[in-house]
């Protein structure tokens, strides 16, 4: 297969754990004969520097006209602490989702027996957790009109949703229910939002076409606080824009590090895969970020265009990363971390030729800058 992929490393981490991505990504066309022709874009802060536009013109041309779009991630706090800065890098990611129409972002969490003990929750609870939580990605209080007195003094940002934007979405999570197992639980906050009960009356609705799903209906408050005591009740998670931002970070805390989240967003022409961190500015250039979230949104790459079994080869390399422990410190507090570099490389080896590198690891002191 032949695919021309948009690389945009964005800002922070982003470069070092995009890099990986590559790597992993180049091993897959080398072992499997697919041609990735990788063309990579400045999006977010540097974008800011190098041009003063977060989301350069140049930048949207390459992602219309590719096949799916990798994403690094984007943030600087040069820019956090500056309320008067024209414009934000947060800007680049979230005018590219509403540019390419990306309305869908799929975000599953699952947990890695292997590293069960490094959530702060009990085996017990999180043991065969398994959901995704389908965000709806290019509308609701992100993009609704927002004002700001001049004098500061007072702010509004209002949230709409229309019914087809509800619809479209709901869709394609009521097929994820029923590939999974049949049980949907829209997230919404209908007790007080308006919007909330527009969802709520299209889900039902539409459920009546999905009758071999299960629906049920959960507060926002009242969600984040089961998904932590009992996290395998749910399945498929629906839920709108702010919601399954808020949700999905809380998440993340089930699989013992944000560092392991991947995730799809997908539109009707174009889908781009990014890890759902930020580019948590304090670790970049250290080569000690987990390029798991990465990897993983690599395979989801491959799920999306059916090279299912290229996509099962990332994900058990990066399985067997993690049970031999070559891990990144953020879930390998000892002083036997490996580095991010080190990860990909072993992740990347492993697809090519396990044997080989099974024995490298065996004889080579993992602390090293490299085992390759
Ligand atoms: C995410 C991020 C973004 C969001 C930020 C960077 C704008 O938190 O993808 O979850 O809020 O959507
Ligand atoms: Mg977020």
């Amino acid at each position: 297969m032949k695919l021309k992929i948009a690389v945009l490393p964005g800002d922070g981490i982003g470069p070092e754990v995009t890099d990986q991505g590559l790597k992993v990504l180049k091993a897959i066309g080398q072992k499997y004969g697919h041609q990735f022709d990788l063309k990579s874009a400045l999006v977010g802060a540097c974008a800011i520097d190098s041009g003063g536009d977060p989301l350069p013109e140049e930048t949207l041309e390459l992602c219309k006209n590719s096949d799916a779009i990798l994403f690094g991630a984007i943030g600087d706090p040069k820019y956090e602490n500056s309320p008067d800065a024209k414009t934000r890098p947060e800007e680049g990611i979230l005018r590219l989702r509403k540019e390419l129409g990306l309305y869908a972002n799929i975000r599953p969490l699952k947990v890695y027996q292997p590293l069960i003990h490094k959530s702060p929750i009990k085996e017990k609870v999180i043991k065969n957790t398994d959901f995704v939580i389908y965000r709806e990605l290019s509308g609701g209080i992100y993009y609704g009109d927002k004002t700001e007195s001049q004098g500061g003094d007072s702010a509004t940002d209002s949230c709409p949703y229309t019914a087809a934007e509800v619809d479209r979405i709901a869709h394609l999570a009521f097929k994820a229910a029923i590939s999974r197992r049949k049980k949907l639980t829209l997230v919404d906050k209908a007790n007080v939002l308006a919007t909330s009960r527009l969802w709520r009356s299209r889900v039902k609705e539409l459920a009546k076409s999905y009758p071999e799903v299960t629906v049920d209906y959960l507060y926002v408050d009242n969600a984040a606080m089961k998904i932590l005591l009992n996290p395998r009740q749910f399945d498929v998670i629906l839920t709108d824009n702010m919601f399954g931002d808020i949700l999905s970070d809380e998440s993340s805390v089930i699989s013992g590090s944000i560092g392991l989240l991947a995730s799809t967003s997908l539109g009707d022409d174009s889908v781009l895969f990014e890890p759902i961190h930020g580019s948590f500015p304090d670790m970049k250039g250290k080569d000690q970020a987990n390029p798991l979230a990465t990897i993983l949104s690599v395979a989801l790459l491959l799920d999306h265009f059916k090279l299912h079994e290229e996509a099962d080869a990332v994900r058990n390399a990066a399985e067997k990363s993690i049970e031999l422990n070559i891990t990144t410190p953020d879930i390998n507090a000892t002083k036997k971390f490996a580095r991010t570099t080190v990860v990909g490389d072993f992740i990347s080896e492993y697809i090519i030729d396990k044997k080989s590198v099974l024995y490298k690891v065996e004889n080579i002191s993992l602390g090293q800058s490299t085992i390759i």
